[in-house]
C-alpha cells in the first residue's frame, strides 16, 4: 500500500477517475464470468475508462486495464499517473498480473487505486505490485 499523504488536488482527480471507472463497470461485457471490471486512468489530467470485455473464446477475453489503456493510446497520451479499479466484490480487485505488465509499460511511477462498490478502497505504487519488473529499460528503451 502507499505511504504518506495525497495532496487534495490528487484526491480529488482520483475520486473522480475512480467514479468514472465504477460508471465504465455497467457497461462490462462479462456473461462468462459475472465479474464486471471497470477501470479509469488518469493521464496528463484527462481520463480514460475501459471495461472488461469478455469471449466465448474465453482466452481472448481483455481486461478493463488494458482496454482502457487502449483508449488512452488512441488518444495520444503515454504516461499514465493514475488507475483506478471498480468492481462489485467484497474486497478490492487488484490488476491482474497481466494488465500490470501492460500498465508497466506506460506508467511505473503510477498509482494503482482499487475501490469496490461498498466504497473500500486500496491504493499501491505500481511498482510495489510488480517488483523488479521488465520494462523498456531492459530493451534500452
Ligand atoms: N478482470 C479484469 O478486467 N481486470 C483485472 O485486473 C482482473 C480480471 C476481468 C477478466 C475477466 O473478464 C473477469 O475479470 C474475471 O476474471
Amino acid at each position: 500500500m502507499t505511504e504518506g499523504p495525497v495532496p487534495e488536488e490528487a484526491k480529488a482527480l482520483i475520486d473522480e477517475a475512480v467514479e468514472r471507472a465504477r460508471d465504465a463497470m455497467d457497461r462490462a461485457y462479462a456473461p462468462y464470468s459475472g465479474f464486471a471490471v471497470g477501470a479509469a486512468i488518469v493521464a496528463n489530467g484527462q481520463i480514460f475508462t475501459g471495461q472488461n470485455i469478455e469471449n466465448a473464446s474465453y482466452p481472448v477475453s481483455v481486461c478493463a486495464e488494458r482496454n482502457a489503456v487502449g483508449r488512452m493510446i488512441d488518444a495520444g497520451e503515454r504516461r499514465i499517473d493514475v488507475v483506478a479499479v471498480v468492481t462489485a466484490a467484497e474486497s478490492p480487485t487488484p490488476p491482474c498480473g497481466a494488465c500490470r505488465q501492460v500498465l508497466w509499460e506506460f506508467g511505473p511511477e503510477a498509482l494503482v487505486v482499487a475501490e469496490t462498490t461498498g466504497g473500500e478502497r486500496i491504493m499501491w505504487a505500481l511498482e510495489d505490485l510488480l517488483p523488479s519488473a521488465f520494462g523498456p529499460d531492459d530493451l534500452g528503451r
